[in-house]
């Protein structure tokens, strides 16, 4: 079997078989197909797609790459979240110890932040000595003892996948529907959780930019889910305008924190409580209006949040810090930017707001930078909001001082000012199960 052939039939939009996709994930992961072919067919496959068949195939390859993790030890109560990335999401510091306290066991491995996107081991690492690289023997323990830990990546898992996102990163293929479906899900298969619910963005602040695309993608992944056995839902929500109010990794945590403690913002509250009940009721098989106050009670009880600092400890972090936010360090330098006029703010491109996060220090421009966990942006004001002249929108935070400037301009960028209020745009727009 050649590749030139396999990216020839890609090429010609003729259907891959089994032979020739397992060909080309053993050969890219192996290193005896160069990276110019792998990017010849990943640009074959982002014009051309895949069939419902070759990507299950493909994710069924790129799981198989390397290690999986076997939790059957656990029988069927572990459970997985997943996002495809966003700006502001910090749902799983939310979820995770609320459906932990419920009973179910999350025995998770999360990704770093990934562009303009955040990612959940980062915002971790912000807490005073949390630990994301617990030994194999560390983490089954703590699973065992506290129904929850949380990692990141370990060395072998999926390491075709590991080596195709970065390829995707920078030939411009990472918008596809067939390869991020079987990115996301070869990952989930390996990582071994029974009930995997899948938080599908959609908008300015994503990969798929319609409610149409992420509709596509969330039910391949269901189906790729269903057929591995796995209990799966997707649920597609918005991601126009960042979730919450703050972006960047200690703000993010002290947010999560808000939300555990029955306070924080009411767009967070809903797709976190939103995505917790369906991991309930998928797991328990109970019904979701069950699963909900099941929910409500574990955040308004306090066990939620007694479970976040239970599992915070566990991985070496300072339980003092989630007790008491104010433990958290401050950025040196803030700058808040002001309305201008009277108005609406219509529209706020959330991508954009990531990427002035990203140049405040919040995340990484190139691969081996150091994240400034303080910084970030609180916005105080979002989309749908009436500003009157002299209003705070938003608080830019960092200890790069020089990077303001540029950061307010693209901030400044990300929003589209009208003198009528714009048309509600819903938070979820569908579950897909
Ligand atoms: N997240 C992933 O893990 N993979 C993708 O391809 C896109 C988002």
């Amino acid at each position: 079997m050649r590749m030139y052939d396999i990216i020839k039939n890609k090429r010609d939009n003729k259907e891959l078989t089994k032979d020739e996709i397992e060909f080309f994930v053993k050969g890219y992961t192996d290193g005896t197909i160069p990276d110019y072919q792998a990017s010849a067919l990943t640009m074959a496959i982002f014009f051309n797609g895949m069939t419902e068949k070759e990507t299950a195939i493909l994710t069924l390859a790129m799981a198989n790459s390397g290690d999986t993790v076997d939790l059957s030890q656990f029988e069927n109560k572990t459970v997985d979240k997943h996002s495809t990335g966003g700006v502001g999401d910090k749902t799983t510091l939310i979820v995770a110890p609320i459906v932990a306290s419920l009973g179910c066991i999350i025995a998770k491995m999360s990704g770093r932040g990934l562009g303009h996107t955040g990612g959940t081991v980062d915002k971790l690492e912000s807490i005073d000595g949390f630990n994301t690289s617990l030994t194999n023997e560390d983490f089954f323990e703590q699973v065992k003892n506290i129904g929850i830990a949380v990692i990141g990546q370990t060395g072998n898992l999926t390491p075709a996948d590991k080596k195709l996102y970065a390829l995707r990163d920078v030939t411009a293929t990472v918008d596809s529907i067939p390869l991020i479906a079987s990115s996301i899900m070869s990952k989930k298969l390996a990582a071994g959780s029974h009930t995997i619910v899948l938080d599908v963005k959609c908008g300015s602040g994503a990969f798929m930019k319609t409610p149409e695309d992420a509709k596509s993608l969330a039910e391949e992944m269901v189906k790729i889910g269903k057929n591995n056995g796995r209990n799966m839902a997707a649920i597609i929500t918005d991601m126009n305008t960042p979730l919450g109010k703050n972006i960047g990794n200690s703000l993010e945590v002290i947010e999560a924190i808000a939300v555990l403690s029955g306070n924080g913002p009411d767009d967070l509250k809903f797709v976190a409580k939103a995505l917790a009940t369906e991991i309930v009721a998928l797991s328990k098989n109970i019904n979701t209006k069950e699963a909900s106050e099941l929910v409500e009670n574990a955040i308004s009880d306090g066990s939620a949040f007694n479970k976040l600092k239970e599992w915070v400890v566990a991985q070496g972090g300072n339980g003092e810090w989630i007790k008491n936010p104010d433990n958290f360090p401050k950025a040196k330098f803030c700058e808040d930017i002001f309305a201008e006029n009277d108005c609406y703010i219509s529209s706020m491109n959330a991508e954009e707001i990531g990427i002035s996060s990203v140049i405040l220090g919040a995340g990484r421009e190139k691969k081996d930078d150091t994240i400034d966990m303080t910084a970030g942006i609180i916005l105080n004001k979002k989309t749908g909001d009436k500003i009157k002249k002299g209003d705070i929108i938003a608080t830019l935070y960092t200890n790069n001082e020089s990077s303001l400037k540029s950061a307010k301009e693209k901030f400044l960028k990300s929003l589209e000012l009208s003198d009528i209020k714009p048309q509600e745009i819903p938070l979820i727009y569908e579950i897909v199960r």
